[in-house]
């Protein structure tokens, strides 16, 4: 089978590792790619969105499936432009429909599911230009700090928790003003809710689902979770608090009511769903949905999924996702990201990244990197994944840290107290 994997980042690298050990691979593509999926397969020169150059790569490389690694395209509707093409309609999509992607791309579209639903979420309050008045007054009627989010997709930084209420009116009228762009045009104004967060991953084929490793990702630049949000800082797999009388909550309460919502309104979600949970007391409530696999979490999970990946993605192409098997390794995985000096702030690209060769034990997923003559360069802010197994998550953190120091960049940087909280 030849599968397409749209995407750039660790995320894609790690698909393509898992991917490319499968049985059914036959020629492996990833569009646009990096230096680290060139290793397993083709790059081809397509950006994420650009729909019509992923059809023609589908018709000359006879693609048999397309993974879809980022939200944007899955938003922006690949999965339905497939389903409307004549040619394009029997290959597979592994990403929701744009109806389901809404989960992600409408913060105010998941609120009022969750609603429905009955799914544990903080309250909340949608405003738009129209009802400002009604916004402010349940900003009132909440306690300090105040939560408030773009509606729409903000690349991950549409979110503000606001400490004092005069503040948080003044940046709701901001927000709506267009401080998010039209992203902004609505914003969701939130409950805070105090606890611990992680990520819960599902593959579902509509119907049947899976529920994959659960993870924790670190987004914060500093030591301690502190300073400014990043893309992540790394993960760890699994999460101790997230133990099996949470995940049975988790999996009553979210996962089977999402699945079963989504099928309720009518919506074929093919795909990963990825519930951005937090533990309020042992209780889990929803604080987003991704409909997407985490980045960098994807590059700890990976590591502990046994079963074959395409085997998985071809149950929820056929929709007999029940019968596939699904395997995960009780070891414990992490992924410790190493980032260019000043992210997430300003950067430097192209410096030369050494001694990748030295690593040994450890798993290296690019996020970004890119190769220049005979070198491999930087060319982002996350640069890349150190992914390692251990029989717990601080072995398992000892190995990455031990390689993560072997290699050399300008002003590599990495956070060295993973797992502080746990
Ligand atoms: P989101 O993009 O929705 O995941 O929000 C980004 C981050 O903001 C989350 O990972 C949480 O740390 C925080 N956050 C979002 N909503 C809430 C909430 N209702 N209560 C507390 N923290 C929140
Ligand atoms: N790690 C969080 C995300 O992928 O959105």
């Amino acid at each position: 089978m030849n599968i397409l994997i749209i995407g750039s980042g660790g995320r894609e690298h790690a698909f393509a590792w898992k991917i490319s050990q499968s049985p059914k691979i036959g020629q492996l593509f990833i569009a646009p790619g990096n230096t680290g999926t060139a290793e397993f397969g083709t790059n081809l020169e397509i950006g994420v969105a650009d729909f019509k150059a992923i059809r023609k790569a589908v018709l000359d490389k006879k693609i048999d499936m397309v993974v879809v690694g980022p939200e944007v395209p899955l938003v922006e509707g690949i999965h339905d432009f497939f389903l409307a093409d004549e040619l394009l309609k029997l290959v597979p999509v592994i990403g929701p429909v744009r109806r389901g992607a809404m989960l992600e791309g409408s913060k105010d579209y998941a609120k009022e599911f969750m609603m429905r639903y009955s799914i544990p979420t903080a309250a909340y309050y949608s405003v738009t230009k129209d009802n400002l008045e009604q916004g402010i007054s349940f900003i009132h009627s909440l306690k300090a700090p105040y939560v408030l989010k773009a509606d729409g997709l903000a690349a991950g930084k549409g979110v503000l928790i606001i400490e004092n209420v005069d503040e948080a009116e003044q940046v709701l009228r901001k927000m709506l003003g267009g401080m998010f762009g039209q992203a902004s045009e609505t914003v969701v104004i939130e409950e805070f809710l105090t606890g611990i967060e992680c990520s819960v991953f599902a593959l579902t084929d509509g119907k049947n689902y899976k529920i994959l490793p659960v993870a924790k990702d670190y987004k914060r630049i500093g030591v301690g979770d502190t300073g400014l949000n990043t893309g992540g800082m790394g993960a760890i797999s699994p999460v101790p608090f997230a133990d099996e009388i949470f995940m049975k909550k988790v999996e009553e309460r979210i996962v089977i009511p999402t699945v079963n919502g989504l099928h309720s309104d009518g919506i074929e979600y093919k795909g990963f769903i990825f519930f951005g949970l937090i533990s309020v007391n042992s209780e889990p409530f929803v604080i987003e949905y991704n409909v997407r696999m985490g980045d960098p979490e994807t590059e700890a999970v990976i590591l502990r999924l046994k079963s074959d990946l395409v085997d998985l993605f071809e149950g929820v192409a056929n929709g007999d996702l029940a019968d596939r098997q699904l395997d995960i390794d009780a070891d414990s995985a992490v992924t410790v990201m190493l980032v260019a000096g000043g992210y997430p702030g300003a950067y430097e690209k192209g410096d030369v990244i050494t001694d990748m060769d030295k690593v040994s034990g450890s798993i290296l997923f690019h996020a970004g990197t890119r190769i220049s003559g005979n070198d491999v360069v930087t060319n982002g802010g996350r640069v890349l994944s150190v992914s390692s197994k251990g029989k717990d998550f601080k072995e398992a953190l000892k190995l990455s840290y031990q390689n993560a120091s072997k290699i050399q960049f300008k002003n590599m940087y990495f956070r060295k107290d993973l797992g502080f909280d746990l």
